[in-house]
């Protein structure tokens, strides 16, 4: 048989892994199996500037459709894998072909978390993860209608902007006492409330929905446990991603909220590689295992197994990062605040232009930047290199920030 990569999924990770491979000039055959009917695109506009009409779905390919093509990368679109069989070195699709591969890379992804209650199934209930997801949105998406939206995380926050923008009556619903819960500080949820409350969006903390009603099949209210009620003539449902494992599972991988790799993007399996938001990965400059959903992640995972497979392999060892776009805010994160144990505010919310530290053992392992590209840059480096700065330096505006980042990150270099 020829050398051949066979790519599991067809999402940003899959497309970077493809590209890479032809960068390095690996010379076998390249075969990539997606589901979607999509060439691999970026999901970030899906829930930004795409909902809000400003993209065309071109717009949003990670690479023209004519690259495959013209580097060789057979497309196998709207097309499953339905099962792996690692001694035979082979992908069945759900058409029933059988793919032989030298090497395998798994780049499932993740899908939406579904809200398992009556009425999830109405006309004009949408979840956010694909180009298809949008489209279906867009013809309630107009000015005068009304959007429930649950969940107040990234997706839910990041659609009630783009609808109260666009003219829409926006409710946000979110179980949890505050927004973001899961990655930001109280403080920094506090910020983001009062931004959607002042941009004129409801947003009702500490609301479980439990119901949805309708009449001839379409959405008409949103009930929740405590009986609150909204009337909805569309409702986006944003409660979270699950990584889709399954497949590698089946096929005997080591799996644990994600596919376990090491830090060279290699599964338990010699020939099989997985990236991106599937994957359950090692790294070392955060001293622990993480399952990401981002697409940094998805990118340097993508040129790692490339790598790897190609035999010029570099360990995968950096410094995650995200952002989210609301109203005329645009939040950049690095690092990861799970784990700390100080926090500061750097900066005035209210001018929605500040920086929040995050600190573990005196070490900053996180920044939060609001409107601050510099504090989010040095950041990144900061916690890249453990550095310290004292809190009370860093809740000091007067304090240049450049200065004390450059001579904190040169301090804790000269330690390692
Ligand atoms: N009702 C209301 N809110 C809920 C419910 C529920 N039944 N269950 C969970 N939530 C809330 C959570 O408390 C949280 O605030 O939904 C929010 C989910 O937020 P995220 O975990 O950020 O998930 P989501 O917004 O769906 O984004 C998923 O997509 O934008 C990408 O990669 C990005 O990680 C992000 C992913």
């Amino acid at each position: 048989m020829t050398e051949r990569v066979i790519i599991v999924g067809a999402g940003h990770a899959a497309g970077q892994a493809a590209t890479s491979l032809r960068q390095k000039k690996y010379a076998g055959e390249i075969v990539m199996i997606g589901d979607e009917a999509y060439v691999p695109y970026q999901r970030p506009p899906l829930s930004k500037a795409f909902l809000a009409g400003e993209l065309t779905v071109e717009r949003l390919y990670f690479k023209p459709a004519h690259y495959y093509p013209d580097h060789n990368v057979t497309l196998k679109l709207s097309t499953r894998a339905e099962s792996i069989n690692p001694s035979a070195h082979t992908v069945t699709t759900a058409d029933g072909e059988s793919l032989e591969y030298s090497k395998l890379i798994l780049a499932t992804g993740s899908r939406v978390r579904e809200l398992p209650i009556p009425g999830n199934d109405l006309d004009g209930v949408h979840y956010l993860r694909s180009i298809a997801d949008v489209e279906a949105m867009h013809k309630d998406f107009v000015a005068g209608k009304r959007i429930v939206v649950v969940g107040g995380g990234y997706i839910g926050l990041e659609v009630a902007a783009v609808a109260v923008k666009t003219g829409l009556d926006v409710t946000i619903l979110e179980t949890e006492s505050r927004v973001m819960n899961r990655v930001v500080a109280r403080e920094i949820s506090q910020f983001f409330q009062n931004m959607h409350r002042e941009e004129g969006a409801t947003l009702e903390l500490g609301r479980r929905v439990q119901e949805i009603n309708g009449a001839d099949g379409k959405v008409t209210s949103v009930i929740c446990a405590d009986g609150f009620t909204v009337p909805a003539d569309m409702v986006v449902i944003g409660i979270g991603i699950i990584p889709n494992v399954e497949l590698a599972e089946a096929a005997g991988l080591k799996c644990s909220n994600g596919i376990v790799v090491d830090e060279y993007c290699q599964t338990t399996d010699a020939d099989i590689l997985a990236i991106g938001d599937c994957t359950r990965h090692p790294n070392k400059l955060l001293g622990r295992h993480l399952r990401l959903e981002s697409v940094h992640n998805a990118i340097e995972q993508g040129k790692t197994a490339a790598a790897n497979i190609i035999g010029e392999p570099i360990a995968y060892n950096q410094v995650p990062w995200f952002w989210s776009d609301q109203y005329n805010v645009k939040m950049q994160i690095a690092g990861m605040s799970d784990v700390h144990e100080q926090f500061v505010m750097r900066g005035d919310p209210s001018t929605r232009s500040f920086a929040a530290f995050y600190l573990q053992q005196g070490k900053i392992v996180a920044v939060d930047a609001i409107n601050s590209p510099r504090e989010f840059m040095l950041g990144k480096k900061l916690v890249a290199a453990g550095a310290k700065i004292p809190i009370k330096d860093l809740a000091d505006t007067s304090k240049d920030f450049k200065e004390m980042a450059t001579a904190a990150i040169a301090a804790a270099s000269a330690q390692a």
